[in-house]
């Protein structure tokens, strides 16, 4: 493995490779894998989990993190190429990633999305161009379309709660206030793809997935997958509902537009009512941060079925995993 960029560019038994490695360092979470390493995160946009996370386990792996979230302390970063720059940003990163490259071992960048082109954000485009001028191994701590790391713990957490690899998962969209890109769904999508589950992608007919997307995760192994519409329907005998909301594919780049879509759409906020059919023991999945009864109901988060803390940790020991594959 030479860059963590996505779970969709790696063998199946690689990935579950990883999530072997991340419970035996669940287990023994103290080495010297990264003595006298260093590891640079550049932070294009906040965290708590991935920051906080990969610091943590850098330091128990014995090694050095630099941090870099340009506008706080350091310089704003250009991506655009050929631009005149005369406007905020000061350093171009055409320079900033060779010269962070220089200095460190391995370099985690989080980019979201712009939300300008669909076809790009679903191409990774910018990732990949931080990964051609990185001469260093590149994870992907969040970009315009995927979260490999959020990815990988998700399937760690299904596994140590003896999710059936074969299980039925529902991933189902949520209001929110912003229109938000398809980086959390395609990763879990990505996820419960390549270990064969049964997909269901609840959601409002006006907020399918992108077709794309959909076809991806059926090449990529699903067992079987659908979209439905209601409660009641999509969660019959599921095992997990994982919760995100993602812009209407025929709104991206048109937020006006995707307001105006969602605006009767505020019931859809997960409840305990809508786990009547599922499994009694069925479990909720969120990667955070969540909005509070807006997204999900206190009674599910302060409840049995959350997992979400769970899951959150794991994400120190999957990305311990990645550090390890990456740096021997
Ligand atoms: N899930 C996740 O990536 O959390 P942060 O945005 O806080 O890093």
């Amino acid at each position: 493995m030479n860059d963590f960029l996505s779970l969709r560019t790696l063998p199946r038994d690689q990935v579950q490779n990883l999530v072997n490695l991340a419970r035996e360092l669940k287990a023994n979470p103290i080495n010297d894998t990264l003595r006298g390493k260093v590891v640079g995160l550049l932070f294009m946009n906040p965290s708590l989990r991935t920051l906080a996370s990969f610091q943590a386990g850098i330091g128990q792996m014995g090694g050095t993190s630099v941090v870099i979230q340009p506008g706080t302390g350091t310089w704003t970063l250009e991506t655009r190429d050929g631009i005149v720059m005369d406007g905020p940003e000061v350093e171009h990163i055409r320079e900033a990633i060779p010269v962070l490259a220089s200095y460190c071992d391995i370099l985690g960048i989080r980019s979201f999305a712009n939300q300008i082109n669909l076809d790009e954000d679903l191409a990774d485009h910018l990732m990949h161009k931080f990964a051609d001028l990185s001469s260093k191994p590149l994870i992907n701590m969040e970009s315009a379309s995927d979260h490999p790391c959020q990815a990988l713990a998700d399937w760690q957490t299904l596994d140590e709660l003896d999710i059936p690899a074969d299980g039925n998962f529902v991933l189902s969209w949520a209001w929110h206030p912003k229109p938000l890109p398809y980086a959390v769904p395609r990763a879990a999508l990505t996820m419960a793809a390549l270990r064969g589950m049964n997909i269901t992608i609840h959601s409002p007919k006006s907020h399918p997935l992108p077709d794309e997307l959909v076809a991806e995760a059926k090449a990529l192994g699903a067992k079987s997958i659908r979209n439905t519409h209601t409660a009641n329907e999509s969660l019959e005998n599921a095992h997990v509902l994982y919760c995100k909301s993602w812009v209407a594919p025929q709104n991206y780049g048109d937020p006006e537009a995707e307001m105006r879509l969602r605006k009767n759409l505020r019931e859809w906020c997960v409840a305990e009512s809508w786990f009547e059919t599922a499994w009694s023991d069925a479990k909720f999945m969120h990667c955070l941060p969540v909005r509070r009864n807006v997204k999900v109901a206190d009674e599910i988060l302060d409840g049995p079925r959350s997992v979400v803390i769970h899951q959150a940790e794991n994400r120190l020991h999957a990305q311990k995993a990645i550090l390890t594959n990456l740096i021997n």
